[in-house]
């Protein structure tokens, strides 16, 4: 491997939200405890990004900035490369998050009282956007059909119906269940979208992160021209590479209407442009680490190799849903039969594991733990002992033969 996956990097004192927030719980974590929450990563940056970073450092005077033609050559090269499909650099809106980005998009693409779409368990700041917006929540729960999370289209037909909800937020790929949306299922739900003149904000975070087998379709790929007009898709290259820091995501808005409203609703914040940094380890990031990204696949690939075969041999009453992309793996522990907020006290006070709650994502995920496996893989060996070793001090599971099946 010619990337560096396995070093353990010291995110101690660096104010990295994922190890303040542990250290906040519990001061005195171990140095073997890494936390395995917030989705970014336990990888140093490419090394291209930080030989571009520290450049602009050397070189450049830090004065307001703004997109080159490089920048917007470099997201869409991209896209053309990696997902088959070329966008116009006059679609592109930057944005200093995707968070921001559908936030934006609620309050400037929707009226107060209309509402919105989500499809639980799902990344839980969609919600915190319908509702601070004054928006309607409307959920479309995912349902499980073959041990695989697959959207309800008969209930979303119904609520895409009412011609109160005026908007959808889609996870593509979806966080945190690690589906990867087949081009059928897309296109089924843009069918329904479209005729019942609800806009589809796709949230493509996750689009790089794709595990071999699967094919992510960006969902301006199912789309014909004459429906652009539904739908705005929102990219990042911030946790394809590490660099949620930068702030800097790639928002596509094909609609020329649509995009004059969303770009009024950032003027309206003075958001205009993003930092720096951003622009500049976007272009190193887009342009020269590919082979980088190629390498972290196989990498996650691994771990989540290491996980199901652990939930087999160790704890075949839990269920690790299959990883189709993301690097976040979801985990059923409702086996063990704990409260959700006895699983998270369990996990925190008796494993030492610093998860993401499933119970944040939706009712329907309590009882679920989101494991981040972006880290070197002993990291996830040790986190794994460690849990193993708290099941048997507590009887939980099939290991001491006491646990529920
Ligand atoms: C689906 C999804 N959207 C957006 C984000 C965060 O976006 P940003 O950091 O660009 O605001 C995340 C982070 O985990 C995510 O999973």
């Amino acid at each position: 491997m010619e990337h560096d996956f396995t070093t353990h990097v010291n995110r101690r004192g660096q104010g990295s939200s994922k190890w303040e927030s542990m250290l906040r719980d519990c001061p005195a974590a171990g140095e073997d405890v890494v936390p395995l929450s917030v989705a970014d990563m336990e990888f140093e940056n490419p090394p291209e990004v930080r030989r571009a970073l520290h450049a602009l450092v050397d070189s450049a005077v830090l004065g307001y900035t703004e997109p080159t033609r490089r920048f917007f050559d470099a997201c869409v090269s991209w896209q053309e490369r990696r997902h088959a499909w070329s966008p116009r650099k006059e679609w592109i809106v930057t944005s200093s998050g995707v968070v921001p980005a559908f936030f934006n998009a609620v309050r400037s693409l929707t009226r107060a009282g209309d509402g919105v779409i989500i499809q639980p368990p799902v990344y839980y700041p969609f919600k915190m956007a319908v509702e601070a917006s004054g928006r309607t929540l409307v959920e479309n729960p995912l349902v499980l059909d073959g041990g695989r999370f697959v959207m309800d289209f008969d209930d979303l037909e119904n609520k895409a119906a009412d011609p109160a909800n005026t908007m959808l937020i889609l996870c593509s790929p979806h966080n945190p269940v690690g589906r990867v949306w087949s081009a059928e299922e897309l296109r089924r739900l843009v069918d329904i979208c479209v005729v019942n003149d609800v806009l589809i904000v796709s949230d493509e975070i996750h689009d790089d992160l794709i595990m071999p087998g699967y094919e992510h379709t960006t969902i301006m790929r199912v789309m014909r021209p004459d429906e652009y007009d539904h739908v705005i898709v929102c990219t990042a290259p911030s946790k394809t590479f590490n660099l949620a820091g930068c702030q800097a995501s790639v928002i596509y808005v094909s609609d020329e209407g649509v995009r004059t409203r969303f770009s009024e609703g950032f003027r309206r914040l003075a958001q205009f442009s993003l930092n720096i940094f951003g622009y500049t380890a976007t272009i190193a990031a887009y342009e020269e680490c590919a082979a980088w990204l190629d390498e972290l696949i196989g990498v996650v690939r691994g771990n989540y190799e290491l996980l199901s075969n652990w939930v087999a041999r160790r704890h075949p009453e839990l269920v690790a849903y299959p990883l189709e992309g993301t690097y976040l793996a979801w985990v059923d522990f409702r086996a063990w039969g704990l409260g959700s907020k006895e699983l998270e006290s369990f996990m925190k006070g008796e494993a030492r594991l610093w998860l993401d709650e499933g119970y944040v994502f939706g009712e329907s995920g309590a009882g679920f733990e989101r494991i981040n496996l972006a880290c070197p893989a002993d990291v996830l060996v040790t986190s794994l002992d460690r849990l193993d070793a708290a099941a048997s001090r507590r009887g939980l599971g099939t290991t001491t033969g006491r646990g529920r099946a």
